[in-house]
């Protein structure tokens, strides 16, 4: 059998090894705390739940739905936009579901990237900025976040050759894998890049309900001029315990929604109209529950940075996103100490650099597990250093 070679054109699966030792370790009968993968460990809000089951008792709901979406799910989305951004949203040419963000950030390369065409990407970033470019036959040019620069790609920096041929911007704030928050004027730079230069900018805007100490993370669609150049992908994924239901949605510029939708026709029939009718229960009964999702997670980033801080791990607090970016200690490289606290503390950190080469240097660990696993984690990663540093 011989199969597609844009297969072996995404990189390799860092997650591999570290997968192949915890089996191993599991076999064994060792306790594995993994603080690897972004996916809450608390339930979907109980009205989004109940929606669900009197929508999918509704026949009317088995049919074929459409690839534009529900007109009662597109109101619910711009009413949204309108209370939590004052963004104008129009529900009949600027909204479309997407199958969860990964869906959206995929198809939407497919939609805008032709062979030979190049995509920026951020790096550190989200795999799927990467492979969702490179099926397109497109060239994907990373943007580096530095530390010194907040986390914020330096657009004056891309080579004009390159900006001449990009079609396609990334960028997603708060930020996976940093969680860095957005500041320095970059949206309103993104969008006077991507005029100057021709290009789509897609924000990802999958954590922007996921946020501590009172910030309240922007919209990109908020910044004037956003709409005539690109558009946004939400997700309901983190803020409200949905990353099973596959519900969000890309929002902005009507040329983009229709490309996307003309694409996604090709490809699947659309989001089941239970789900969609869920999603609206997201939007309006469980509105206030990411609130009291990240109440969770600011207990668990304090929780985690204390800990980490007394085993002399300094990290920044983030602002915003389930994840802390860890700055690997002195004399480790990022798989060294994913290798260390695996071995020694069994367990599970992601390497920096499996999002991307700049990540060298970080591990992220994600807050999605439950406190005292959490306690246990920080407590262990510490006993680690301790015996590696008398050994
Ligand atoms: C930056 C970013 N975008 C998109 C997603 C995809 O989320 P979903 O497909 O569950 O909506 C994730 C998931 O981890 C993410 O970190």
């Amino acid at each position: 059998m011989r199969f597609a070679s844009r297969l072996d054109a995404v990189p390799p699966y860092l997650f591999a090894e570290i997968e192949r030792r915890v089996e191993a370790l599991t076999a064994e009968g060792v306790d594995v705390i993994s603080l690897g993968i972004g996916d809450p460990d608390l339930p979907t809000p109980p009205a989004v739940v109940e929606a669900m089951q009197r929508a999918v008792a509704r026949a009317a709901t088995h049919r074929y739905p459409s690839n534009r979406g529900l007109e009662a799910f597109r109101e619910a989305v711009a009413a949204f936009y309108g209370e939590r951004f004052g963004v104008e949203l129009d529900p009949g040419t600027e909204i479309v579901p997407v199958l969860g963000g990964k869906e959206g950030v995929a198809h939407i390369a497919l939609a805008c990237l032709d062979p030979g065409d190049v995509c920026l990407a951020p790096d550190p970033g989200y795999p799927p900025y990467t492979s969702g470019p490179v099926f397109a036959g497109a060239e994907v040019r990373y943007l580096p976040l530095e530390e010194a620069n907040a986390f914020m790609p330096d657009l004056d920096a891309v080579p004009g050759q390159v900006a001449a041929r990009t079609n396609l911007l990334f960028c997603n704030y708060p930020n996976n894998p940093t969680g860095a928050v957005v500041g320095n004027g970059f949206f309103e730079r993104a969008v006077a890049f991507a005029r100057e230069h021709g290009v789509v900018a897609v924000h990802d805007a999958s954590y922007t309900e996921i946020a501590f100490d009172g910030y309240r993370p922007p919209s990109f669609l908020e910044t004037p001029g956003a709409k005539e150049v690109g558009a946004e992908i939400f997700s309901l994924s983190k803020g409200w315990n949905m990353t099973g239901w596959r519900i969000g949605w890309l929002a902005g510029n009507a040329d983009v929604v229709e490309h996307y939708r003309r694409l996604k026709t090709n490809l699947d029939s659309g989001m089941f109209d239970a789900l969609q009718l869920a999603g609206v229960a997201a939007l309006t009964d469980a509105r206030a529950f990411p609130v009291e999702m990240s109440e969770v997670y600011r207990r668990r980033r304090d929780l985690v940075v204390d800990a980490l801080g007394r085993a002399g791990l300094p990290a920044e607090p983030p602002r915003a996103t389930p994840y802390v970016w860890l700055r690997v200690p002195e004399g480790h490289d990022s798989a060294s100490f994913t290798a260390l606290v695996l071995d020694q503390a069994a367990v599970i950190v992601s390497p920096g650099p499996s999002f991307g080469p700049s990540g060298e240097g970080f591990v992220r660990i994600s807050l999605t597990v439950p406190d005292d696993r959490l306690e246990e984690a920080a407590g262990r990663i510490a006993s680690s250093l301790r015996v590696e540093s008398r050994a």
